[in-house]
This record gives structure tokens, C-alpha cells and sequence, in this order.
């Protein structure tokens, strides 16, 4: 598969290595530019590109920046890129640590549907609650006994079936998590955040997430 990456950080840098040692081609980009990556691109043997091409080049592309950031991206990112083309979302809103205030999610916005109205394009929502070193390091084959599981959500069958693939790939079990609009269930300070359950672990979490947005995970007021 062709998999672009946005973001060569935790979570870019290590889906780069996992889906470059998969067989997979790489097209990974920064904010910095496709020369800073030159590193990455020796390691394993992906190809750095800028944002655009990026964007361009995948049957897949992963958008694994900060939340702040997402704005900052071109507002004609995706413009002209194939429908069938899958986005995925690995993001968390941190306000306190690191993104600030955002006012569509502090308004209630789940953080994927906020993403999407920002790139102006269906998301489906993996990979943001495993720590990158775990994803790095902790896939195991199917059928293995304590195989960590990931969810996935999204509104498209067949994006979310094409993610749930390259999750099993990448040595996870995949739950589909339902819709977007479910996809708070993910989200930081849930049950399954950072959990490293298994597929059943992961089912039982989800449906004893709370809605609620802790204080702790909101701005502070302005
Ligand atoms: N770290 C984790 O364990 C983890 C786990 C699950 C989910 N997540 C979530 O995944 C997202 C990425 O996290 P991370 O830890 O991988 O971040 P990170 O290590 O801070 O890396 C961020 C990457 O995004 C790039 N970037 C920033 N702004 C950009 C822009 N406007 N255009 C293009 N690239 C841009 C940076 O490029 P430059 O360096 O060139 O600026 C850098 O390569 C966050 O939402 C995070 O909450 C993280």
C-alpha cells in the first residue's frame, strides 16, 4: 500500500518504521520540510515529501500532527485527492499540556469531528490511545494471548475496514468502535485511553466511557 503520514513525531515516526518493516511505501512529511527528514528516510528507507505531496501520495493518509497545529495545515490539503483515498486521525486534545484552547471542542465538538471540519474531509480515528513506544514495540501475531487491541471509528465502512486491516498488520487487535460520533469513547481520560486492553478489554471499556469532559481536560478559562 501507498501510506502518506503527516507528522514525523512519536506517532508518524514510529508508524513510519512499522509500515516501512511491513513492506509498505512510505510518504512522510514534517513542518520543517522533506530535507530535515533525511534521517528518518536512511532508518527506513520512506521517502520524506512535503505536506502536499503527502497527501497525495497515500491509499492511506495518517494525519498525526498536534491539534494545534491541524489549523496551520493548507486549507486545500485534500483538494482534488480521490474520495477513496482514507484519512486517519491519531489526535488528543491536550489543552493544558500543549494545544490551548480549542474553541469547537471546549463547545462540545468530539475531537475527530473537529479534525474532519477542519481538513474538510471523513476521518477515521486510530492510534490515539497507545503510547508510540508501545506501537512501536508491542504488536504481536493474531491469535496471540494478550494481543493488544485498538479501536476504530469512523462513519465509512470501507475506510474503517482498511484501517482495522492495517491495525492487525501493525500486530493489534482492531475494534470497530463505531461511528464518529462514538469516537469520544477514545478520547483522553477514557477507560481505554493508554490501557493496552485486549479486544474484550477494549469492548468493555468503550461502553463504560463517560461523556463528560473532565475539569482536567479542558482549558483553562480564558
Ligand atoms: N506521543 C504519543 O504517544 C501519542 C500517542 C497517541 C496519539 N498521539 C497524538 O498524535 C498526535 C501527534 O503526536 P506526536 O506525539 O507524534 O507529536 P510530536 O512527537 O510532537 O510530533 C509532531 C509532528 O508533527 C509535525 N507538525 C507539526 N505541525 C505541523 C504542520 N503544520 N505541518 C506538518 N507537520 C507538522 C512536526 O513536524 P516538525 O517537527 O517539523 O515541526 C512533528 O513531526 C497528537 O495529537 C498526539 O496527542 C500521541
Amino acid at each position: 500500500m501507498n501510506i502518506g503520514i503527516i507528522g514525523a513525531g512519536n506517532i508518524g515516526g514510529n508508524l513510519t518504521r512499522r509500515f516501512r518493516a511491513l513492506g509498505h511505501n512510505v510518504f512522510v512529511a514534517n513542518s520543517r520540510g522533506p530535507e530535515t527528514l533525511s534521517d528518518l528516510a536512511e532508518e527506513t528507507g520512506a521517502t520524506p515529501v512535503t505536506v502536499d505531496e503527502a497527501a497525495r501520495s497515500g491509499d492511506v493518509v495518517v494525519v498525526t500532527i498536534p491539534m494545534k497545529n491541524i489549523p496551520d495545515l493548507p486549507r486545500d490539503l485534500f483538494a482534488g485527492v480521490s474520495d477513496d483515498v482514507v484519512v486517519v486521525d491519531t489526535g488528543n486534545y491536550y489543552p493544558q499540556q500543549r494545544d490551548g484552547r480549542i474553541a469547537g471542542i471546549e463547545d462540545g465538538v468530539i475531537e475527530s469531528r473537529w479534525v474532519s471540519q477542519q481538513l474538510g474531509r471523513p476521518v477515521v480515528k486510530a492510534f490515539n490511545n497507545i503510547y508510540a513506544e508501545h506501537l512501536l514495540k508491542l504488536g504481536k501475531p493474531a491469535g496471540s494471548p494478550g494481543r493488544i487491541a485498538l479501536p476504530v471509528a469512523g462513519d465509512d465502512e470501507r475506510a474503517k475496514s482498511i484501517v482495522l486491516k492495517l491495525v492487525d498488520e501493525l500486530g493489534f487487535d482492531g475494534v470497530d468502535a463505531g461511528g464518529l460520533d462514538e469516537s469520544w469513547r477514545q478520547q483522553p481520560a477514557t477507560p481505554v485511553y493508554a490501557a493496552d486492553f485486549d479486544a474484550a478489554g477494549v469492548r468493555r471499556a468503550l461502553a463504560s466511557a463517560s461523556r463528560e469532559r473532565k475539569p482536567e481536560w479542558r482549558a483553562k478559562s480564558a
